[in-house]
């Protein structure tokens, strides 16, 4: 078959070899996880039946949905010690029904310690939230970093590289997410009586390394008496 604009030459059997290769591409997952299932047994004969009786985890995670930053792998954790929460550029949005719900369920029946929000340099989400890039529904959740974008704006163009300045971004956006947090009536609930431990993490794609921004935001002292609830 003639290419179009020349590029490209491919037969009519190669054509059909890269679609059925395409199509089939999902079954390396299957046979990825029957491979788990063996090395986890060979271990420890117990693993599953222990891990399906209950979740007890101490951490719970919101992150990116980008596929290159999953909680686990990255943290050296095994299944069962994290609960995770993944959306487009790690947000904590007061009206998301959804992480709501996790975060609800999190605190009050999993009585996790900690609560990471770990952004990541490179990330997508904040890239096209800088640019005036419009793609739809996602315009509307990448609003929430233009917001932070606008928040902070004189310190981000001071920043002349433009890395630099995506790569700042990143980092105050985690401590906005990190604020957030730390304005819903569930976390304020939650400290009434124990203490919950929030971090900002910013993951590194070409270094692998997690960097600690060392927020502090521990208290509903933390935050400007409006957000405070009288709970
Ligand atoms: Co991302």
């Amino acid at each position: 078959m003639p290419g179009h604009n020349g590029e490209h030459d491919y037969g009519y059997l190669e054509l059909f070899f890269r679609y059925f290769k395409m199509e089939n591409s999902y079954k390396k997952l299957l046979e990825g996880n029957e491979r788990f299932v063996t090395e986890k047994l060979s271990v420890d004969p117990d693993f599953f039946t222990n891990l399906a009786k209950q979740q007890t985890p101490e951490f719970l995670w919101i992150g990116c949905s980008d596929s290159r930053v999953p909680a686990n792998e990255i943290t050296g954790t095994k299944p069962g010690e994290i609960f995770v929460h993944r959306n487009i550029a790690n947000m904590v949005v007061h009206t998301d029904v959804n992480f709501l719900s996790v975060l609800q369920y999190a605190l009050e029946v999993l009585k996790v310690k900690h609560i990471i929000v770990c952004g990541h340099y490179g990330c997508g989400g904040v890239l096209t939230a800088m640019s005036q890039a419009s793609m739809g529904l996602v315009d509307t959740w990448l609003r929430n970093i233009k917001e932070v974008y606008a928040k902070h704006e004189e310190e981000l163009l001071a920043i002349e590289d433009m890395k630099k300045r995506s790569d700042r971004l990143v980092e105050l956006n985690v401590c906005e997410q990190v604020k957030n947090l730390a304005k819903t009536s569930f976390i304020q609930q939650a400290w009434k009586s124990r203490s919950v431990q929030i971090h900002g993490w910013v993951y590194g794609l070409d270094t692998g390394k997690i960097k600690d921004l060392e927020v502090k935001v521990q208290k509903p002292e933390d935050l400007d008496p409006v957000f405070r609830y009288d709970i």
